[in-house]
C-alpha cells in the first residue's frame, strides 16, 4: 500500500473529505444558519477553500497563529472563537484585522478596553461575539445582567463592533446515548437565546448566535436561534466522532505506519507511536481485519493480531484512524493527498503548532 509514502504519514482521502463538505453544507443550506467551519481540526488552506467553495461564509479558528496561517493563504473572514489577551497578541490581532475580517470572542471588560485602544491605534474595527457560558463553564459569561452589561461596553467601545454571541456547547459533543446530547443541547442552548433577548430587550442588535459542533449539529443547527454553525470535524472525522454516531461522515483521515516487528504470531509493532498519533479519547482504529492496538510508546505502536491480520509481515503498510483528529493532525507538517485510492500530491498543515 503507498509504496512511494514513506511512514509514518498523515494521509487524506480526498473524495472522502469532498463528499462530508458536501453534506453539511447541504445541512447548513437545509436551516436558517450559515456554516462557519471549525479549522482547528484541518488546520488547512486547501481545505479551509473547499469549505468556502462549498457556501460557508467564513471560518473558525481557536487561535491568532491559525488565523494568521489561514489569512497568508486569502481566507478572507475569520472568526477566533476564543478570548485574545495580552498586549503581544492583540498587535498581531489588530495587525490582521488590517488583512481580512477578524471577528473575536470576549467575555471581560478590561479585554474589551484593551482591544478598542489598540482598533483604535491601528485604524482597524475588531468584530466581537460576547461568549455566552452555556454550560461548557469554560470562557463566558453568565446569560442575563452580565452578557447585556458587556455587549454594551464593545457596542459603546471605539475600534470594536458588538456582532453577536459566542455560544458553544462544547460539553454535550460526545454525550451518549444520543437522545441525551439531544435533550440537553435543546436545553443548554437555550441560554444563548435567553443572552440574546435580554440584549436586545436593551436596545442592542445581536447579529449573530454562533456555536454547534459537529456532535450537536444535526440538534444546534436546527434551533431558530442560532445563526452560524462552527462544525469542524466533519470534514476529515475521526474514531471519537465515529463512536458517537457520526455515521453520516465518513473518515476522511488517516495514518499509515509500517509494521517494523514481528515479535510473535499474534503481535505487530509499527513505526507509529505517541509522536505520530495522539491517544486523547483512546487507541486509534486498526484498519485491518483482526488487528487491535493495544500500546503506545514514543515512536512505536504495539498492534495484537487475530485471524488474517495474522499474515501481517515485516514492511507491510497499515492504516490506523485517529481517535482524534484535531490533535493528530498537529503533529503533521503535510497531507498525504489520496485520490481514487493514489496518492495524488500534499497540502501543508499550515497551521500546524500555531497555539499562540
Ligand atoms: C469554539 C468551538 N467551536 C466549535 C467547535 C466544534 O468542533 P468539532 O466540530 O470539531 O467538534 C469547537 C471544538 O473544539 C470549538 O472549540
Amino acid at each position: 500500500m503507498h509504496a512511494e509514502i514513506d511512514t509514518p504519514a498523515l494521509l487524506l482521502d480526498k473524495p472522502k473529505l469532498e463528499r462530508n463538505i458536501k453534506r453539511m453544507a447541504e445541512f447548513a443550506a437545509g436551516g436558517q444558519a450559515q456554516l462557519r467551519p471549525h479549522a482547528k481540526t484541518h488546520k488547512c488552506v486547501e481545505i479551509a477553500k473547499l469549505q468556502l467553495d462549498a457556501g460557508a461564509v467564513g471560518i473558525t479558528c481557536a487561535k491568532v497563529g491559525e488565523a494568521e496561517a489561514l489569512a497568508d493563504g486569502g481566507i478572507p473572514d475569520i472568526l477566533i472563537a476564543n478570548e485574545i489577551v495580552g498586549p503581544l497578541k492583540i498587535a498581531r490581532l489588530v495587525k490582521l484585522a488590517r488583512r481580512c475580517r477578524v471577528t473575536v470572542a470576549v467575555d471581560d471588560a478590561d479585554n474589551v478596553r484593551q482591544l478598542s485602544e489598540a482598533a483604535v491605534a491601528a485604524g482597524v474595527t475588531l468584530g466581537c461575539y460576547v461568549e455566552v457560558n452555556v454550560g461548557m463553564d469554560r470562557c463566558g459569561v453568565e446569560p442575563g445582567e452580565p452578557a447585556t452589561q458587556l455587549a454594551r461596553l464593545v457596542e459603546a467601545a471605539q475600534g470594536l463592533s458588538f456582532d453577536g454571541l459566542q455560544a458553544y456547547e462544547g460539553h454535550l459533543q460526545n454525550v451518549m446515548p444520543f437522545a441525551e446530547r439531544e435533550a440537553r443541547a435543546k436545553l443548554d442552548m437555550r441560554k444563548a437565546l435567553s443572552a440574546s433577548q435580554h440584549i436586545e430587550a436593551g436596545g442592542l442588535k445581536v447579529g449573530q448566535i454562533s456555536g454547534c459542533g459537529t456532535g450537536t449539529h444535526t440538534i444546534t443547527g436546527r434551533l431558530p436561534w442560532m445563526t452560524e454553525l462552527q462544525c469542524g470535524s466533519y470534514a476529515t472525522m475521526d474514531a471519537q466522532y465515529a463512536a458517537v454516531g457520526g455515521a453520516t461522515y465518513e473518515n476522511a483521515l488517516t495514518v499509515l505506519a509500517t509494521v517494523i516487528s514481528r515479535p510473535a504470531p499474534d503481535k505487530a509493532i509499527v513505526d507509529a507511536g505517541l509522536k505520530a498519533i495522539t491517544p486523547e479519547f483512546g487507541p486509534p482504529t486498526v484498519l485491518v481485519r483482526g488487528a487491535e492496538w493495544v500500546d503506545f510508546s514514543e515512536e512505536h505502536g504495539v498492534v495484537t493480531l487475530a485471524g488474517p491480520a495474522q499474515e501481517l509481515r515485516v514492511g507491510d503498510k497499515i492504516a490506523l484512524v485517529p481517535r482524534h483528529g484535531c490533535t493528530t493532525v498537529n503533529l503533521y507538517d503535510h497531507y498525504h493527498v489520496i485520490e481514487d485510492g493514489a496518492f495524488a500530491g500534499t497540502w501543508k498543515v499550515a497551521a500546524r503548532g500555531r497555539c499562540q
